[in-house]
């Protein structure tokens, strides 16, 4: 049976599923982070150390500003509201992508990762503001700033998920088969899995029965 100690998530389909049950794409967020929660919870429960959760992309400021202010807001209360519960529950969470928010968010952030530092029973790390190519880019730059060798230890040394094993699966919900600039080194060996069912439908039977099938996957690593 394949060990599975980091998760990455795609949670695609918010906004399709808000616009066909409440007429509103925000509500499909909301009812997104409902979500969330269910699959942290079983994510404790599997036993697994890592789960990387795409929040919010560098490209998703293209989106109207309404939308933009509710997913913030979102977030914003979520720090708020679940930081205590989720440092008691031994959990570490940790923001990836270009921490250049308001500076309440900034202040929240901080906040955040610095009261969850040591727990170690999961790391949850929220992709907010992220974008694998600017990561990418800006690791060569520091690489090239300090003269250093060019190879893959020094490489990710200046990733963002320094120091975090790379995803054995990602999921994307939503129906739609593309990475959207998310983890493109990290993801060199992961397992991929594709779900028709939009994200705030994703249920906890569905992530399980992902589980199952990931662990009987035979893993080569380019062997044979
Ligand atoms: C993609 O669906 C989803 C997002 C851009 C936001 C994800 C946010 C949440 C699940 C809620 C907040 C999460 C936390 C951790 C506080 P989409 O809007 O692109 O859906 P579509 O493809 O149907 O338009």
């Amino acid at each position: 049976m394949n060990p599975l100690n980091h998760v990455a998530i795609i949670m695609d389909g918010n906004g399709r599923w808000g616009l066909k049950h409440k007429n509103s794409r925000n509500a499909g967020h909301k009812a997104g982070l409902i979500t969330v929660e269910n699959i942290i919870r079983e994510t404790i429960k599997n036993k697994i150390r890592y789960l990387t959760l795409y929040a919010f992309s560098t490209e998703n400021w293209r989106r109207p500003k309404k939308e933009i202010n509710y997913l913030f807001n979102l977030l914003e209360n979520f720090l708020i509201n679940r930081i205590e519960d989720l440092n008691n529950q031994n959990i570490k969470l940790k923001i990836i992508g270009d921490k250049n928010f308001s500076k309440k968010l900034n202040k929240l952030i901080f906040f955040s990762e610095k009261k969850t530092s040591k727990n170690n029973k999961l790391q949850i790390n929220l992709a907010l503001n992220y974008g694998s190519k600017f990561e990418l880019i800006n690791s060569f730059k520091k690489l090239s700033k300090n003269k250093e060798r060019i190879n893959e230890i020094n490489f990710e040394k200046y990733l963002q998920t320094k120091n975090i094993p790379d995803p054995d699966l990602l999921i994307r919900t939503g129906n739609t088969k593309r990475l959207s600039n998310f983890l493109l080194w990290q993801l060199a060996y992961s397992e991929i899995y594709f779900e028709k069912k939009l994200w705030p439908d994703f249920k906890i039977k569905d992530y399980n029965r992902i589980l199952k099938s990931f662990k009987k996957i035979k893993r080569n690593f380019g062997s044979i």
